[in-house]
């Protein structure tokens, strides 16, 4: 049999494992790319039986393969855990690692599902620790990083703006002078749409587009501003490749309980007061987790160096609405919704224009809102043994805090 009879595609997808250099060994799941079949296999390393012996480290193997190293800071949070999940699925070939210090927000218990992938690692370490970044860099060679890391909830932000600063911020430039120190590909910012400020409620026709002045209201969206603001000079000073993504309201599974959809879930499933702030008719834009995910793996294969590119679905939900929905789809009476004193310095009106993302690169949302929460909902009701314990433990204290001296208005 000549070498060239032992590379048969379907044998190898089947049957073998790749050796790096330094012995490694990775799922040879998908040999099937391109550029194997048209090297000379011998060039790359040699085959003994089903396994492939490369010549070249495993990190260098894989780039020859076009395999990719990812990155995912903020994985065992809600939108990075679903974007992980996504992606392994997706591209089975490529290397996700999760780069998370596990906050109160993070949790490993997300990740129970690709604990075992050989193409996933999940590292304990936080984007502001320069030396542990560093390291990583070193140890992976990424060829990508997406920044999901951050402080992300507005409320907690109001309180304590100080952890916003540094986790959103400087974590941003740590990973990016990383990113200019090692070499990269692409450098994503998973951004927000509240960096626009709000729109007023009897102006339906204004949208947020990607030109629309920056004009925050609360720590958060001013530290998530900031964060954007440093991603786009560093392309411009040091010509790093990068690109944002700014997202309306996410939802869906493993949602943390402290934002407004799980919250409301949770407590109705317990009988107890869903608190709308004030007269509950601020206005959302709601995304289904995964809608988001697909347009971020978009943005990192095929979207412009440099851009940003508005995420949204046209969903404009006023948040009492969702409220009520939520009680009738799980059986429970109006009279749990108490209104509650407003936030401070509360956002009336957040509505993305998602033209260009449309227009470039041909994405649009699939999951219809009333598809959606219902998976949503059942979610929650299906997996009571994620955020039991979650909501069992320092949550609490936090509940207390926020909602405990919390008029009714
Ligand atoms: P989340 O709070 O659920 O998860 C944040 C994750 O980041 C957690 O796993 C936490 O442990 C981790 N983290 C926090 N500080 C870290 C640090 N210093 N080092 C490493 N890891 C750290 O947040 P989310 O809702 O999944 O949001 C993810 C990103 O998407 C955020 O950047 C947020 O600003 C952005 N975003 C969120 C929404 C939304 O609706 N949730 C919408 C648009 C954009
Ligand atoms: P949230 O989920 O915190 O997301 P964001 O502030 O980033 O939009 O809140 C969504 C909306 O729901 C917002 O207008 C605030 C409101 N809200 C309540 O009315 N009650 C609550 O207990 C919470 C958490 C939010």
């Amino acid at each position: 049999m000549s070498m060239q009879q032992g590379w048969e595609p379907h044998r190898l997808r089947m049957q073998s494992r790749i050796v790096g250099a330094q012995g490694a060994e990775q799922s040879a799941a998908s040999f099937l790319d391109p550029v194997l079949y048209n090297s000379p296999p011998h060039r790359l390393g040699r085959k003994h039986g089903n396994i492939f012996q490369s010549y070249l480290p495993l990190h260098l193997t894989r780039k020859v393969l076009l395999f990719m190293n990812i990155i995912v800071t903020g994985g065992a949070g809600f939108i990075g855990s679903n974007f992980i999940f996504h992606m392994l699925k997706k591209y089975p070939q490529d290397r996700i690692i999760c780069l998370d210090c596990l906050t109160y927000a993070g949790n490993l218990s997300t990740l129970a599902p690709v604990m075992d992938n050989p193409n996933f690692r999940f590292v304990k370490e936080s984007i502001t620790d320069r030396d542990a970044v560093y390291r990583l860099f070193e140890e992976e060679h990424p060829d990508i990083v997406v920044n999901f890391a951050a402080e992300s909830h507005v409320d907690r932000s109001i309180v304590n703006p100080d952890i916003f600063l540094e986790t959103n911020i400087h974590g941003t430039t740590i990973l990016m002078d990383a990113c200019r120190k090692y070499g990269i590909k692409r450098y994503h910012q998973v951004s927000t749409d509240e960096v626009y400020g709000d729109l007023p409620l009897d102006r339906p026709d204004l949208f947020f587009t990607e030109e629309t002045p920056i004009h925050t209201s609360s720590p958060y969206s001013s530290s998530k501003a900031s964060a954007d603001l440093f991603v786009l000079a560093y392309h411009r000073t040091y010509g790093l490749p990068v690109s944002i993504s700014r997202c309306s309201n996410n939802y869906g599974p493993y949602h943390f309980p402290e934002k407004l959809i799980p919250l409301m879930i949770i407590n109705a499933l317990h009988d107890e007061a869903l608190p709308v702030y004030g007269a509950g008719e601020n206005v959302r834009d709601w995304l289904y987790v995964e809608d988001h995910c697909r347009a971020i793996d978009l943005i990192i294969h095929e979207g412009r160096v440099g851009e940003v590119y508005n995420v949204g679905g046209h969903n404009e939900m006023r948040n009492i609405d969702i409220v009520t929905m939520i009680c009738d789809a799980l059986g429970k009476p109006h009279s749990l919704i108490k209104h509650v004193e407003d936030r401070k310095g509360h956002d009336m009106r957040y509505a993305i224009d998602p033209t260009k993302i449309h227009e470039e690169l041909g994405w649009l949302p699939e999951t219809r809102f009333k598809d959606g929460i219902a998976l949503t909902i059942q979610w929650y009701l299906d997996h009571e043994d994620w955020w039991q314990p979650i909501i069992s433990g320092e949550y609490q204290n936090y509940y207390q805090n926020m909602y405990g001296s919390r008029k009714e208005v």
